[in-house]
């Protein structure tokens, strides 16, 4: 079994490392700069064993797959309940930076999944100040990855001088009583939660944590309660790759999140976690290698959960 993982790994990296479609996010301006080549795949299993293949110790900005450990912590700290009802639950079949998702549906954002739900999450972790929270929020992300996951301070600079966007989203949020603490201390606060960097190791660790119902199998302590896993999961299927999801889970058949930093993370629930990095992204704002490695490996290990 150890053996065919790797092969599949390899074999996923060699057939894919080369094609030329797809653009890195440009609307950040440090992730315009990043070598588009770069590209790695890697499996954490529930056990803790690591196969890993290309560029898998380049370190990349989180990006939206922070808004998984956020939403984690949020579980943590609320329960999924109080987290569904102040948020909510649904797809929104709209781009991760929709402000209509937030408009169409009563002022709610939907999801914790799409930057609006994801700031609104941000805005309900318990703390008594902004450093506070964003402590939490970074403690967290280092039990479900690695003590290595740290924030770049050129990541961070370039997101917060430039998004206006988010900043717009979260008055609207605020107006709409939608936001649970000041909401440009949750817009800084969230944008420094996407700007960690990380390896396609730790983003593998992060999926095999959820794998193994929230214990990391690097460190072995349980990170998330049991209960909340298949919550998470869940958000992961219908929202993790906004309007690619739907497609995802109908060709692969794993929950999976995206980042605009070019990672891609699937679950294995289980099993094992799969991680895979290459910016270059498609329409969407999925990493267009990460979603055909992610494909074939799947494919070809028979890894589908329906
Ligand atoms: O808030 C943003 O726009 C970025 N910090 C993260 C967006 C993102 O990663 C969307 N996912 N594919």
């Amino acid at each position: 079994m150890d053996s065919n993982i790797m092969q599949a790994i390899l074999n996923s990296v060699e057939k894919y490392k080369g094609i030329k479609e797809g653009k890195n996010a440009s609307y950040i301006p440090y992730l315009a700069e990043v070598d588009p080549n770069l590209c790695a795949l890697t499996v954490v299993t529930k056990e803790g064993e690591v196969f890993s293949a290309g560029d898998d110790e380049y370190r990349f900005a989180i990006e939206s797959i922070s808004k998984v450990c956020t939403l984690a912590l949020a579980m943590e700290d609320l329960g999924p309940e109080k987290v569904r009802q102040k948020i909510g639950d649904s797809p929104t079949g709209l781009p991760f930076n929709s402000v209509i998702a937030l408009e169409l549906h009563k002022d709610k954002p939907l999801t914790p999944l799409v930057n609006a739900g994801a700031m609104a999450t941000t805005s309900i972790i318990k703390a008594n100040s902004k450093e506070e929270r964003w402590k939490r929020i970074l403690d967290f992300q280092k039990k479900m990855m690695s003590d290595k996951v740290e924030l770049s301070d050129e990541v961070n600079k370039s997101e917060q001088t430039t998004n206006f966007h988010n900043r717009g989203i979260a008055w609207l949020l605020y107006s709409a009583q939608q936001m649970f603490s000041d909401p440009m201390e949750a817009c800084e606060v969230y944008t420094r939660q996407c700007s960690t960097l990380v390896s396609s190791k730790d983003l593998a660790t992060l999926a095999a944590t959820l794998a193994n119902k929230g214990k990391n199998p690097i460190t072995k302590e349980q990170v998330i309660k049991e209960s909340h896993i298949s919550h998470i999961l869940a958000e992961m299927t219908m929202e993790g790759l906004y309007e690619e999801s739907g497609d995802f889970a109908y060709t692969v058949g794993l929950p999976a999140k995206s980042g605009v930093g070019g990672g891609l993370l699937a679950v294995v629930p289980g099993v094992l976690g799969i991680a895979a990095f290459s910016p270059p992204l498609n329409k969407y704002g999925n990493s267009v290698k990460g979603i055909k490695m992610i494909k074939h490996l799947a494919k070809e290990l028979n890894y589908n959960i329906y």
